[in-house]
């Protein structure tokens, strides 16, 4: 049985192989052939912090695959007055199929998961939002942006960021990272990374100024600059983020047909300008579409593998 928790646990033919799955699981929708391979199968959705896409794409996956999903609000459920996680992990894998989870911490995540006997997948933690990363890649393969691509990630050294570091280092890409000076990514993860691309041959650097990152860029992506749980540094980021928002400008520099990710929700005028998410290069839509398909092909390659 297999755990969903970052990429860092999944090898690159893995990676493919899930995508690959997502996109025949994607095609069947698409011809009115779905076929539902998780018959009759519950999905726990434990959510510590808000969601759109997360939530709804889970769901909703979930009961076109056949199965059942329940959302689990920690502020509902035992979790959120203190019962451990390891507690919850078990009593859940009596009665769920799987178990998907958005909280804070990646050690805890990983608590819960070391305790549960059904697949956990990370729909979300501080350090990493693989599931993210999936649909991301879907969305680069339908651009024709994966051949030798050039990826620049402008903004903070996130959760997001790492998950590119990590998919960078696992598929072998190039990828920039343009942060401000005491945002940049995690000193570990990035060691991580640098070591496995070493055997993939990632290009993986880093900058502070973003407009170095994205010159002739395929792949032009940010995040917000305030994550969930960060609300009360919201002043001072938006100071120290100045000259980070990816407006026409900076697009102007990247290749010529250049896409634009964003994992959404996105804050206009602050990471990115209204011209470029509403602009022709913009493909977040695509992208938050294929988060539907991108957990389907999750679920269903878990649910495989512990047969
Ligand atoms: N991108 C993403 O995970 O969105 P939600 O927070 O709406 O789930
Ligand atoms: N970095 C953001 C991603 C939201 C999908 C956050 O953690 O809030």
């Amino acid at each position: 049985m297999r755990h969903f928790l970052t990429l860092k646990d999944y090898t690159k033919e893995e990676i493919l192989e899930i995508i690959d799955l997502a996109f025949k699981i994607k095609k069947e929708l698409k011809s009115d052939t779905p076929k539902t391979y998780l018959n009759n199968q519950t999905l726990g959705m434990i959510f510590e912090k808000s969601s759109t896409r997360t939530r709804v794409s889970f769901e909703v996956g979930m009961y076109q695959l056949g199965g059942s999903a329940l959302f689990l609000s920690s502020n509902d459920i035992q979790l959120g007055r203190g019962e451990p996680m390891k507690d919850t992990a078990r009593v859940l894998s009596r009665m769920l199929d799987m178990v998907m989870i958005r909280t804070f911490s990646q050690e805890g995540l990983e608590e819960f998961a070391a305790h549960a006997t059904v697949p956990v997948i990370n729909g979300l933690t501080d350090a990493y939002h693989p599931v993210q990363l999936i649909a991301d890649y879907m969305t680069m393969i339908e651009h024709g942006k994966t051949k030798d691509p050039i990826i620049a990630y402008v903004g903070d050294g996130n959760n997001i960021a790492h998950s590119w570091l990590m998919l960078a280092a696992k598929l072998g890409f190039e990828l920039r990272i343009a942060s401000p000076r005491d945002y940049e990514c995690d000193g570990r993860i990035i060691d991580h990374a640098m070591r496995l691309a070493e055997t993939s041959g990632a290009h993986i650097r880093f900058y502070h100024d973003p407009k170095l990152a994205v010159k002739d860029a395929d792949v032009i992506t940010t995040d917000t600059w305030i994550s969930m749980g960060q609300e009360e540094e919201k002043a001072k980021r938006v100071k120290d983020f100045k000259g980070f928002m990816v407006d026409s400008a900076m697009m102007a520099l990247a290749k010529k047909d250049a896409i634009f990710l964003h994992c959404l929700p996105a804050y206009r005028e602050y990471e990115v300008s209204e011209e470029v998410l509403e602009g022709p290069q913009s493909v977040i839509f695509d992208e938050a579409e294929n988060r539907l398909h991108a957990q389907k092909g999750i679920m269903v390659w878990l649910d495989q593998k512990r047969k």
